[in-house]
């Protein structure tokens, strides 16, 4: 086993808060054991093109500064996925870049497809391969915790208190929109946390009326202000989505289906004046949260340990109270982790009186 001298570390996919957490713990462990850290500069395009962009993080310029405890990538992200077709000329690029860079090994902070993607461009190199997951969706499979989750969840919290207030002053109802694409695990979290009335996920059908029963329950228990907190990735009525808008990669991209409650909720029921926000990238911000912190702190720990091991294409998890090691294959095959329809949280909210539709 070649002895690591110098890693690389990037961040990629939609950034959240936390990840500079990650990079600091990545930076003081590969340190104390004496390896060179490159931050790989805007995702895998650091190494990709050229010139390659990177700087030497050390434990003096990097984690004795303010930027472990501040969001966004202080590396820069990269958020616009890799077409598979070029997969090929991709790798190509990539193995020569880890080559001129003299790159033994990569930390990706990621989603499980660029922790693959990578994973992929290193096939045929002896460049080794570990990813730490990140993503306010919460949607990572096998870890119960992804870096930034908790901190997003503290953003809306925060959002529905605040609207309740507004909601309040002035009777209304008030729709809030949230990310998460097909995962419902940011609605779930915030609107229980915040003690909405309504909470829409994907991974339960509702229905208008439902949401008008609710509403018309709130008036006639006194209270004229409600707050419902919506998934951007829930479909129409009907269960279709919104919109067939795709990013280059092919995915949905989300957004509006706040606006099409108020639409159909106002033609049916006139008894509260409904608003809507949608949230937006200020849920990818923030101050980090404490727990993500600590994922971050431990994760990135538990990456340069298995890297000194030798270990490599495996993404580590938090699961049952420990940091633990998982294989990327296995990580991919599992595909994305929905709300749980079952779990706890959905059992509360239903046993609180929250709207969340018709769970079967
Ligand atoms: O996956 C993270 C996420 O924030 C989703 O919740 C959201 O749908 C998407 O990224 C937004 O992506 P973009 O930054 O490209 O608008």
């Amino acid at each position: 086993m070649e002895k690591i001298k110098r890693i690389g570390v990037l961040t990629s996919g939609g950034d959240c808060a936390g990840l500079n957490a990650v990079i600091s713990a990545v930076v003081a462990a590969a340190s104390k054991k004496g390896w060179e850290v490159y931050g790989i500069h805007n995702g895998t395009d650091g190494i990709t093109e050229t010139p390659h962009s990177y700087e030497v993080l050390t434990v003096h310029n990097f984690s004795d500064s303010p930027w472990p405890r501040l969001s966004g990538s202080y590396l820069g992200s990269l958020n616009k996925g890799v077409k598979m077709e070029s997969l090929e000329e991709m790798s190509k690029r990539f193995a020569q870049g880890v080559k001129d860079l003299g790159l033994d090994a990569i930390v990706v902070v990621g989603g499980d497809g660029s922790m693959n993607i990578v994973s992929n461009y290193c096939k045929g190199t002896d460049v080794r391969v570990i990813g730490i997951p990140k993503t306010i969706d919460n949607d990572t499979p096998i870890t119960e915790f992804s870096v930034g989750f908790q901190s997003a969840v503290q953003v809306c919290t925060q959002a529905v208190d605040d609207l309740e207030w507004t909601a309040r002053s002035h009777n209304r109802a008030l729709i809030m929109e949230v990310m998460g694409r097909d995962a419902g695990h940011l609605a779930m979290h915030s609107a229980l946390a915040g003690s909405a009335d309504v909470c829409l996920v994907p991974e339960i059908p509702y229905s208008i009326d439902g949401i008008i029963n609710k509403l018309k329950a709130i008036k006639a228990s006194g209270r004229n202000h409600a707050v419902l907190v919506v998934s951007e990735g829930i479909k129409t009525e009907n269960g279709e989505h919104l919109s067939n808008k795709k990013n280059m990669v092919g995915e949905a991209v989300y957004g509006g289906i706040g606006q099409y409650l108020n639409n159909e909720i106002s033609s049916r029921y006139k008894d509260f004046q409904i608003r809507v926000t949608q949230l937006g990238h200020i849920q990818r911000s923030g101050t980090p949260a404490a727990f993500d912190r600590l994922l971050a702190a431990v994760f990135g720990a538990k990456a340069i340990e298995l890297l000194s091991k030798g270990e490599t294409n495996k993404m580590v998890a938090w699961r049952d109270g420990h940091v633990q090691a998982y294989a990327l294959e296995d990580v991919v095959k599992e595909g994305t982790t929905l709300l749980n329809t079952h779990s706890d949280f959905v059992k509360a909210a239903i046993d609180l009186g929250i709207y969340i539709g018709e769970v079967k």
